[in-house]
C-alpha cells in the first residue's frame, strides 16, 4: 500500500540558483550541488536521501550552465531511477523553480518538492501518511536558535498555520521551515499569480502563503538534525554528521 501511494508522488528536487556563498569554497568554481560532500556530490548525496524516504521519480530544476554536468553525474550513478531535467534559465526564486517543471507533473500526481542543498537525520514521512495528504500544501518545520536565517511559520496554540515569512528581522517564533514542501497540483495557478519580492524573487514563503489563507496548509514538525548546506560552516557540520 506504501509503496502503491509514493508511485503517486513526483519529487521535484531544487538544485538551481547560484550557490554564491559556496564559490571558492574548496576551490569549488562550479554550482554547490556538485560539490563533493564526503567524496560523493551534493546532488547524489540528495538523491540517495529521498530514494531511502521512497522516492522514485524525480525531476530536477537545474541552472543553464550546470544541466550536462548535473545530468552527467546523476544519470552515471542512478541508472535504474526515472530522473527527468529541466532548466531554470533566471535564478529568480525557489517559487519560480518550480514552475519549471509544470510539464512534468501528471495530473493524478503529488508533488515533494525538496531544496536540494537540505540533509536530515530522519525521514520526514515517519509520521506522515499519504494516503491522508489529499490537497492543500503541508510545510515541515523544526525549532532552531537562528529562525531569522529562514522561513519562519507562526502556528496557533492548535498547531494550525497563521503566517510563514522570509528570514523575517523580528521572527514571530523559533519555527523554521525546512526545504521539503508536499503541494497539489494547482501550485503552478497559484505561482503564476506571484509578484516578486523586494528583493526580486518569486518567494516559496509567498507561495505557502496562498495556501494558508486558502486553509489549506498543514505543518509537520520534524524529528532529529537538519542542515541547510548552503554555507561552508554547514557543509563541514554536515560531513561531521555523515561520517
Ligand atoms: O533551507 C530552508 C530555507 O530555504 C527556507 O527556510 C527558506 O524559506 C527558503 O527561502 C530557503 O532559503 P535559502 O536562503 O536557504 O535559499 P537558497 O537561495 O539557498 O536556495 C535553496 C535551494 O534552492 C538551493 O539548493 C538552490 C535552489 N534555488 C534557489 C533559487 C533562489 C533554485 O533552484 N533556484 C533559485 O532561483
Amino acid at each position: 500500500m506504501y509503496s502503491l501511494v509514493v508511485e503517486n508522488i513526483k519529487c521535484i528536487i531544487a538544485a538551481g540558483g547560484l550557490g554564491t556563498r559556496l564559490q571558492e569554497f574548496r576551490g569549488n568554481k562550479s554550482t554547490k550541488i556538485l560539490l563533493d560532500v564526503n567524496g560523493t556530490p551534493m546532488i547524489n548525496r540528495q538523491i540517495s536521501q529521498l530514494v531511502n524516504w521512497g522516492m522514485r521519480k524525480f525531476v530536477i530544476i537545474t541552472n543553464p550552465e550546470y544541466f550536462n554536468m548535473i545530468q552527467e553525474v546523476t544519470l552515471g550513478e542512478f541508472k535504474d531511477l526515472n530522473i527527468e531535467f529541466t532548466i531554470q534559465e533566471e535564478p529568480k526564486g525557489i517559487s519560480h523553480a518550480l514552475y519549471q517543471a509544470r510539464d512534468y507533473v501528471d495530473e493524478n500526481e503529488k508533488i515533494f518538492f525538496v531544496l536540494g542543498d537540505n540533509f536530515f537525520e530522519n525521514s520526514p514521512f515517519n509520521n506522515f501518511d499519504f494516503k491522508n495528504f489529499h490537497e492543500g500544501a503541508c510545510i515541515f518545520t523544526t525549532e532552531v536558535e537562528n529562525p531569522e536565517e529562514f522561513g519562519v511559520a507562526e502556528m496557533d496554540i492548535d498547531g494550525k498555520v497563521l503566517s510563514i515569512e522570509e528570514k523575517p528581522t523580528n521572527p514571530k517564533s523559533n519555527d523554521a521551515v525546512v526545504g521539503l514542501y508536499m503541494f497539489d497540483n494547482s501550485v503552478f495557478n497559484k505561482i503564476d499569480t506571484l509578484e516578486p519580492s523586494a528583493r526580486g524573487e518569486y518567494e516559496i514563503t509567498d507561495l505557502c502563503n496562498i495556501f494558508v489563507s486558502e486553509n489549506k496548509c498543514m505543518n509537520l514538525n520534524i524529528n532529529g538534525w537538519w542542515i541547510d548546506a548552503g554555507t561552508p560552516e554547514r557543509i563541514i557540520e554536515l560531513e561531521d554528521k555523515l561520517s
